[in-house]
């Protein structure tokens, strides 16, 4: 059912990806926050604190579930911890916190790669301390080199990544690029099955209709969606209207997230045939879940750089028996974690975040 694209060559941003082994020792840092021309104080007293602010700032704009933003940051000497904010968790729709950890894992790749930026390389660890449920990812810095040309593009894609949830454009993705996005995945430990053909695409389609059914028979899964759809932009969290996408309509192969969605324009239809991907680890503990969150943003910000579009389909991923079945059809021995539908599109509608300093625990750290 699937097909694999394999190899890593093709996309410039993917060449010279490290393997997978020596993913979790590099990192980075974006000068374009200049914090330290701001606040001189923080240069002099604790060096770290510019940096740590600058990886903040980039990590929370990793995707999350309903953008619910369930992450907190601690500076812990010169390491970076990634912390779940159960708070923000997402009761009925992520009863496990599995969304938590993707975003978590996300969120940390994100702040990886702007250490880079400044030079920085850190071993990424994964749950440190198993003690502290909540902790999810200890970035250790463990020395200096220059950033890659492959880090300097993954990172100036942050930005200009977002979920867009509209109609692309029918061009088919190019080879090279579908390669470049598998090799993306299996950098950070995961592996994507790229889909081609009607018959994979719309029984994967079937499967996804199927647990969207499951989900939306509940009434608090209905409930949670419509209290994170904000109808403006006045929100710092939640999904805007404007980046909601269009209502799904019966003939879709894929089912859309009901953000309160506006009514399709007549003649608008989905693309027929789109680039499908499915995502997913060798196993389902924790530590995959947050590896998982890493390879997604990785595979997000390369199909960002290569100028494509994606939105996210997890309703095949939160159902259990939608889950296995998917598996089962890929032919997969470790579970998928999330669905993708990747092509051209218009630019995508940004959504908001927090402001930093609400996801910072070091009470040290000023704004
Ligand atoms: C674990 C997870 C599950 C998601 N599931 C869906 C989904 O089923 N449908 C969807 O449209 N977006 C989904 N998203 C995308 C989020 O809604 C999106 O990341 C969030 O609104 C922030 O917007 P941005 O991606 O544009 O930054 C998911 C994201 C994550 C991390």
């Amino acid at each position: 059912m699937r097909s694999r694209a394999g190899g890593t060559g093709g996309h410039p941003a993917l060449s010279g990806t490290t393997p997978a082994d020596a993913r979790w020792l590099d990192a980075t840092k974006p000068p374009e926050d200049d914090v330290t021309s701001r606040t001189p104080h923080l240069t002099t007293a604790r060096p770290f604190e510019a940096t740590f602010r600058s990886a903040v700032r980039a990590a929370i704009r990793a995707p999350s579930m309903h953008n619910s933003q369930p992450w907190r940051f601690r500076l812990n000497g010169d390491a970076i911890d990634v912390y779940a904010d159960p708070a923000r968790r997402l009761d009925i729709a992520d009863p496990t916190g599995w969304a938590i950890r993707l975003a978590c894992g996300a969120a940390a790749y994100n702040a990886r790669l702007d250490l880079a930026m400044s030079g920085r390389t850190a071993e990424l660890v994964l749950r440190p301390d198993l003690s502290d449920p909540d902790l999810m990812v200890r970035l250790v810095p463990t020395g200096h080199r220059p950033a890659t040309p492959t880090e300097r593009r993954l990172h100036a894609a942050i930005g200009r990544r977002h979920s867009n949830r509209v109609p692309f454009f029918p061009e088919p993705v190019p080879a090279t690029a579908r390669r470049a996005l598998v090799a993306a995945a299996r950098a950070e430990g995961a592996w994507l099955d790229l889909l081609t053909g009607l018959g994979p695409l719309t029984a994967v389609g079937e499967i996804a209709h199927a647990a969207a059914r499951v989900l939306d028979r509940d009434p608090g899964y209905r409930w949670e969606i419509s209290a994170w759809s904000r109808g403006d932009e006045s929100h710092v969290d939640g999904v805007p209207a404007s980046a909601g996408g269009p209502q799904t309509e019966p003939q879709d192969l894929l089912p859309s997230r009901a953000f309160g969605g506006y009514p399709r324009a007549p003649g608008t239809e989905f693309e027929p045939e789109p680039l499908v991907a499915v995502l997913g680890t060798a196993g389902d503990t924790q530590r995959h879940q947050l590896v998982a969150g890493m390879a997604l943003q990785r595979v997000l910000l390369a199909l960002t750089d290569a100028g494509l579009a994606a939105s996210m389909l997890s309703q095949p991923i939160e159902v259990p028996a939608a889950r296995e079945q998917l598996r089962l059809a890929l032919g997969r021995f470790g579970p998928p974690q999330m669905v993708l539908r990747i092509g051209y599109g218009q630019p995508g509608f940004p959504t908001p975040r927090r402001d930093f300093t609400d996801v910072i625990d070091d009470g040290h750290v000023s704004a």
